[in-house]
This record gives C-alpha cells, sequence and structure tokens, in this order.
C-alpha cells in the first residue's frame, strides 16, 4: 500500500513520535511507502509532500513540532478542497490517509470518510479535550512545563509575599489547568467549565492571608476561564485568520482585578506556547507510538472513519462520528479533588 501521513491544527509534543511509529510499521511490517504531507491538510490539497522512510524518520522521537510542519488549512474551507485531495491522491497512488489532529481536524477526517476518502484518525492535543480517548499525547508534556513552572512561582511569590496568577493553555476544557494546579500545590484554579466569581476569588485570598501574615498565593488560571455573567467585562476578544478566537490574558484581567480589590501585589506569568514546545515526555512517547502502530493497523484492516483511542490503558478504535464534535470536560470528581486543596 501506499499510505499519506499528515499533522494538523496546533502543533504538540509527540507528533514526529506517531510519525515515526506509522512508518516504521507500514515499511518494515507492511513493506508500505509512505508519503507525508507538508502543513496538514494543506499537503494533499496543493499536492506538497515528502517521501517519509525509515531513515528519514531516524532521531525524530524525542523531538518536539512536527517534522511535517501543520496548519488550521481543511479540505472544506478550500474552493475545490476535496476533490483536490481525491486529485492528489489518484496523482501519487496513494490509497488512505492518516490524519493526525484535535477535534477541527477529525471533524474534517471525518467529513472526508462520508465523502468516499480512506482515512484513520488519530487525536492529539495539549488540552487533552477529546471527548471519546482517555488521552491525548502532549498533554501530559504540557502538564509537566506548567507544573515546573508553578513550583518556581512558588519560591519567588514566598519571597515577595504576592499573588502569582499563572496561565495556562486550555480553549475549552481546564484539564491542563486542574492537574498542574493540584501537582503544584495552587492555592486556587480557575477553569472554563465553572465560571469564577472574582469577588469569591479576592475573599479566599484575604482569608488567607488573615490565616497567617505572609502567605502567598499561586492562581493557575486556564486560558478560556470566563468570569460568571454580570461580574466582570472582559476585553472583545480577536480572531486569527481561521475565526478562532485568540485567547490569553484573561490572567492579566483577574491579576488587576485582584491588586485593585485586594491590595495585594500581584504580578502575571502567562506560559503560552512553552507548553507546546520541546520534547514530550516518556509517557506522551509511549502513548504517541502505539497511536501511530494502532493507526496503520487500522488502514490495513480498512477501518476507515475511526480515530484511535486510549481507553482503560488499551489501545482502541472508535467511530469518528462519535468522536468528534463534543468535547470532554474535567470530570466533577477531579474539579471537586482540586477543591479541596483550594485555600
Ligand atoms: O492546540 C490547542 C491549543 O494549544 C489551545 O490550547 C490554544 O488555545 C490554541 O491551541 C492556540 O493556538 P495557536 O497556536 O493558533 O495560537
Amino acid at each position: 500500500m501506499r499510505v499519506g501521513v499528515l499533522t494538523a491544527g496546533g502543533d504538540c509534543p509527540g507528533l514526529n513520535a506517531v510519525i515515526r511509529a506509522v512508518v516504521r510499521k507500514a515499511e518494515w511490517h507492511y513493506g508500505d511507502s509512505v508519503v507525508g504531507f507538508h502543513d496538514g491538510y494543506r499537503g494533499v490539497i496543493e499536492n506538497d509532500w515528502t517521501e517519509l522512510d525509515v531513515e528519514a524518520c531516524r532521531g525524530i522521537l524525542p523531538r518536539g513540532g512536527t517534522i511535517l510542519g501543520t496548519s488550521r488549512v481543511e479540505p472544506y474551507s478550500v474552493h475545490d478542497g476535496v476533490d483536490r485531495v481525491r486529485l492528489t491522491m489518484s496523482e501519487l497512488g496513494v490509497d488512505a490517509l492518516i490524519a493526525i489532529g484535535g477535534d477541527g481536524s477529525l471533524g474534517a477526517a471525518r467529513d472526508l470518510h462520508d465523502d468516499g476518502i480512506p482515512i484513520v484518525g488519530v487525536p492529539k492535543t495539549i488540552d487533552n479535550d477529546i471527548a471519546a480517548t482517555e488521552m491525548t499525547f502532549g498533554f501530559d508534556t504540557a502538564v509537566q512545563i506548567a507544573t515546573d513552572a508553578i513550583d518556581r512561582l512558588h519560591t519567588t511569590a514566598e519571597s515577595h509575599d504576592r499573588v502569582m496568577v499563572v496561565e495556562v493553555m486550555g480553549r475549552h476544557a481546564g484539564h491542563i489547568a486542574i492537574r498542574a494546579g493540584l501537582a503544584g500545590g495552587a492555592s486556587l484554579t480557575l477553569v472554563p467549565e465553572r465560571p469564577f466569581d472574582i469577588e469569591s476569588v479576592c475573599d479566599s485570598i484575604r482569608q488567607r492571608h488573615q490565616r497567617a501574615k505572609k502567605y502567598a498565593t499561586i492562581i493557575v488560571v486556564a486560558e478560556g476561564a470566563e468570569p460568571a455573567e454580570g461580574t466582570i467585562e472582559l476585553p472583545p476578544a480577536e480572531r486569527d485568520q481561521f475565526g478562532h478566537i485568540r485567547l490569553g490574558g484573561i490572567a492579566q484581567v483577574v491579576a488587576t482585578e485582584v491588586e485593585r480589590r485586594t491590595g495585594y501585589e500581584t504580578r502575571v506569568t502567562i506560559l503560552g506556547h512553552v507548553q507546546r514546545g520541546g520534547t514530550p515526555t516518556s509517557f506522551d512517547r509511549v502513548l504517541a507510538s502505539r497511536y501511530g502502530v494502532a493507526a496503520i493497523d487500522a488502514v490495513h484492516e480498512g477501518a476507515f472513519g475511526q480515530m484511535v483511542a486510549l481507553h482503560a490503558d488499551d489501545i482502541v478504535r472508535v467511530d469518528l462520528n462519535k468522536a468528534t464534535g463534543r468535547l470532554k470536560p474535567v470530570s466533577d470528581e477531579l474539579y471537586d479533588a482540586a477543591t479541596q486543596f483550594f485555600s
């Protein structure tokens, strides 16, 4: 077989490990050849690709990012996009595609499958918000980076007796925030799933300072966290070229209000894309490698329109129709456990 691979949407650590695993099993086990499309679906639409073999993938396992490049371009947002995908595949003799992406890119894979393109999905996002899998690779790395940052913020916060507001990624769900907050011993964590009341945030800081004279505070905020209705107004959001709201900055809003209302000196750290960069943790390398192997097996078993997923430490397949279009929020159990340490 000749198989095409692409990485679409925001990058995350572990993409190269998936590519390497697909290529390794495709070439050595099945005797396939593999085409790597550049910049996600753009490469398939525009016939921009590179030949991938085991040699080309040497040394990429620990490398962050994606050797193929990525973009948010999708066949359904481009004129004749689906026909151009078909044309590229027939010109190159590509029998099937493996799309590694988040909810949006997997949604495009679902629609391509409905339009007759043989395609298998691999879920990725540092946000870990894809509903049909317990874990996406890249998430563990992001949580570790955020936890390390919180550990560092503790010492400087204590020296100056300051409030530190640290913003982590998490567009629609607070998985990174809640886990890094719990692991890093945050005093409070604000997530998109639970709109926050700024006055309660300030009250908990005041209470900390009543309990002890010096009481530095770390507040973790997911970038998608929102104030409860009728509390504080956010500035109008900017959008990127694909119409996605550009997040980043809620920590500054929280910090300004905290300092104004409580009088405690407050500083902001926005971790941003640092969380998506650099080498994947061993957990993410293993998960990504297992996904890659499972994806090429799925191609050979004709399991098109399906996505590989992690369920109770087993790699399974889930229908892309069921896997996309709904996101996974932080569970009540995890949120409640984290609240036991809010103080
Ligand atoms: O991939 C998910 C994500 O990292 C979100 O957490 C974040 O809001 C978004 O991507 C940022 O996207 P961009 O790289 O386009 O700024």
